[in-house]
């Protein structure tokens, strides 16, 4: 399994719309190969930064999805520039195994 992390920083009187559209989005990558899950993490220092972080089965997968349709589509209120959000940098780890997770630790 691996993950990835896209940093992202937005402008204060932008944070608001940022953090609603995620509660709109297309929904569209939950439904490629090898997706296992994302979140959206607001940094609790440094406000306006924010981490998209992924789930995926293999790195290939991912870059599937990154230049896939369904990329675009999913983009397409973003990409307009509408949030004012700038991207960062992109980061991908590889999920070292270790002693599961207690079931009743998972939300
Ligand atoms: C300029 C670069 C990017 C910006 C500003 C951006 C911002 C956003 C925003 C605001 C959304 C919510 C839906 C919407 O309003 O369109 C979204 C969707 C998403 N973004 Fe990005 N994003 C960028 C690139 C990336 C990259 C490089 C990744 C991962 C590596 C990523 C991962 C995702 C995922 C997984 C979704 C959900 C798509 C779906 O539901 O199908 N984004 N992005």
């Amino acid at each position: 399994m691996i993950v990835n992390l896209f940093h992202v920083t937005v402008p204060a009187d932008r944070a608001q719309a940022f953090e609603s559209s995620w509660s709109q989005r297309a929904g569209l990558v939950d439904a490629m190969p090898g997706f296992l899950g994302m979140d959206v993490l607001r940094d609790g220092n440094q406000p306006g930064h924010y981490i998209v972080l992924t789930r995926w089965a293999t790195r290939a997968d991912f870059d599937a999805w990154a230049n896939s349709p369904q990329f675009i589509a999913g983009h397409r209120r973003s990409a307009s520039g509408e949030t004012g959000a700038a991207p960062m940098a992109l980061e991908f780890y590889e999920v070292v195994p270790s002693t599961p997770t207690h079931p009743s630790a998972t939300p």
